[in-house]
């Protein structure tokens, strides 16, 4: 959890359905995420799918880290309640928006 000041991509994403608010920072090196972080501004599912997908995403090649889905992040939690699965939304989404934006930083895209 926090911020990386000198991160290499950051992607901040809104949730549609309650207007919370995720960012996610991370680091890259030799194409890894060697680094990343988040700050979320929102329920406890929110918070619980932020800090679960830095353990998923960690050490992983950017291509994998893309592949992450939305669902992905709510099974490793063994599940949301239904009414919470909007929540799970924002980890993915924030992720992939900070590996695009490490991306055009670096005119790779
Ligand atoms: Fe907004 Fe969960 S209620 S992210």
């Amino acid at each position: 959890m926090g911020e990386i000041p000198d991160a290499d991509g950051i992607g901040t994403v809104g949730n549609p359905v309650c207007g919370d608010l995720m960012t996610i920072y991370i680091k890259v090196k030799d194409n890894r995420l060697e680094d990343i972080k988040f700050k979320t501004f929102g329920c406890g599912a929110a918070i619980a799918t932020s800090s679960m997908i830095t353990e998923m995403a960690r050490g992983k090649t950017l291509e994998e880290a893309m592949k992450i889905t939305r669902k992905d992040v709510a099974e490793n939690l063994d599940g949301l309640p239904p009414i919470k699965m909007h929540c799970s939304n924002l980890a993915a989404d924030g992720l992939h928006k900070a590996i695009e934006d490490y991306l055009e930083k670096k005119g790779k895209k």
